[in-house]
């Protein structure tokens, strides 16, 4: 029982605990002591504990899987371990050990202490092989993360998500995205991220809330991420060069496959029967473009899937690329890219490029590359009507004011798509099955009964 004599003496000691934290909040409170740990969320910045623990692909998925964490600039020398997994918890006795790179990045930008992001690629793996790994130091080490490398039965079925613009509410708002994604389809074997994961490109807060959201999902199933405009944003006035943000690459450890100068921002990774193409489409398109024809020529995968942030089909006014447009939607046409997944706009789109034959005016959207523009985060635009039609494009589906993400099963002739909101309510469906053409598909709609949701008939935003 909570009796008189006790809620006396808690209260006398928690006035005394107040008058402790009072006279020490005190004794730092003028500017010139003023330390951004003081306010952040916990986890915002490194200690000497690791975190922000990323799983990506640099290498063949098949037998190989790359890692990448963070500490405080005092941890200089950290490692990985990596096992066979097996229920026996002494599974570790087989681990073999290894020494991580380390890359330092101190922020110009804030008033934020020097960060570690340490990283190990694990290679000569087994194929369709469970493992547990784990990232650290003595008395420093992360929990034991499962990961399965890719099967080399190449038409082997599997799933992926695909998510866009985190960018704003990440923490609050993208954390149900990403969670239920996860809940969803919990076996899906990557994540692709398309652009603007954060608003600012080197506030670390926000990679920190990007971090946080994702949690241990982001060290379980690896992330294929391609950078936005937010990525080389800062909003300085008088920045005057545009560059990467200082985090991508410390804190990603993706393929360097692509063209030169554009390392781990362009490049495709071919895992089972799909080749995956990510492009940047914030700089030097040109050069992407020739990597481009060069990289579909040779793609004998029976699907290709690219990925970029800015849209080929803009959703809303004022918003266009034609740039891309110009240089790559024909080549997408022409090699029979499967789906093109963007961000960007803020708002739900998923069509295709009005394939009128010659001579007639047949409109026959049931064949060829499918676009989709979505979004995760928390940000949210208008969508305008007829929009795609004046840049050639047919439209099928649509959302405003509406957090989604997609789950895409592929197997040998058939891709399903499926696109929920949030809450899990399923939004947009469609299978594309292959014809007996080198990855030419038909097209299945499937689109649920579920009405458009648009700003006028959802919560004011
Ligand atoms: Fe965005
Ligand atoms: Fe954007």
């Amino acid at each position: 029982m909570f009796d008189m004599k006790t809620f006396a003496k808690v209260t006398v000691w928690g006035l005394i605990m107040v008058g402790l934290a009072g006279v020490g909040c005190d004794s730092n409170s003028g500017n010139s002591h003023e330390h951004p740990h003081d306010k952040a969320r916990p986890g915002t910045y490194p200690s000497d504990y690791p975190d922000r623990i990323v799983v990506t692909w640099e290498q063949d998925p098949a037998t190989s899987f790359s890692v990448t964490w963070r500490t405080d600039s005092t941890v200089s020398r950290t490692r990985a371990l990596i096992a066979p997994a097996s229920p026996a918890p002494k599974f570790h006795r087989n681990a073999d050990t290894l020494a991580a790179s380390t890359t330092t990045v101190q922020n110009p930008e804030e008033n934020a202490p020097a960060a570690n992001f340490h990283s190990i690629t694990f290679d000569d793996l087994e194929p369709d092989s469970l493992y547990a790994y784990k990232v650290g130091y003595e008395g420093h080490w992360s929990e034991w993360f499962h990961m399965r490398t890719a099967t080399e039965q190449t038409n082997q079925p599997f799933s992926f998500l695909y998510v866009g613009d985190a960018q704003n509410g990440i923490y609050s708002h993208w954390s149900r995205a990403i969670r239920q994604a996860y809940k969803e389809e919990p076996n899906a074997k990557f994540i692709v991220h398309a652009g603007d994961l954060i608003n600012h490109k080197n506030r670390v807060t926000e990679w920190s809330e990007w971090s946080q959201a994702g949690g241990w999902i982001q060290g379980s199933i690896p992330n294929v991420a391609v950078p936005g405009n937010h990525e080389y944003l800062d909003y300085r006035v008088d920045d005057p060069q545009p560059e990467l943000s200082i985090y991508w690459k410390p804190q990603f450890t993706l393929p360097t496959n692509g063209p030169k100068g554009l390392e781990e921002t362009a490049y495709y990774i071919d895992y089972q029967n799909i080749r995956l193409i990510a492009l940047n489409s914030n700089v030097q398109i040109e050069k992407q473009t020739q990597w481009l024809k060069k990289v579909l020529a040779k793609s004998d995968e029976r699907w290709v899937i690219v990925t970029h942030h800015h849209p080929i089909y803009s959703s809303g006014e004022g918003r266009d690329n034609p740039d891309i447009r110009k240089q790559w939607q024909p080549l997408y046409e022409k090699h029979h890219v499967n789906l093109v997944l963007q961000g960007h706009d803020h708002t739900y789109a998923r069509g295709m490029t009005r394939n009128t034959s010659r001579g007639s005016n047949t409109v026959d959207p049931s064949s060829g590359t499918v676009y989709v523009n979505s979004v995760s985060g928390a940000k949210m635009y208008s969508l305008k009507d007829n929009f795609w039609k004046g840049m050639g494009g047919v439209l099928q589906r649509s959302a405003e004011n509406t957090q989604l993400y997609q789950v895409i099963h592929v197997r040998r002739d058939t891709l399903k798509y499926r696109a929920y909101t949030v809450t899990g309510q399923l939004y947009d469906a469609f299978d594309l099955v292959q014809q007996p053409d080198h990855r030419k598909t038909r097209m299945i709609d499937r689109t649920p009964d579920v009405q458009t949701r648009r700003h006028d008939n959802t919560i004011r935003y």
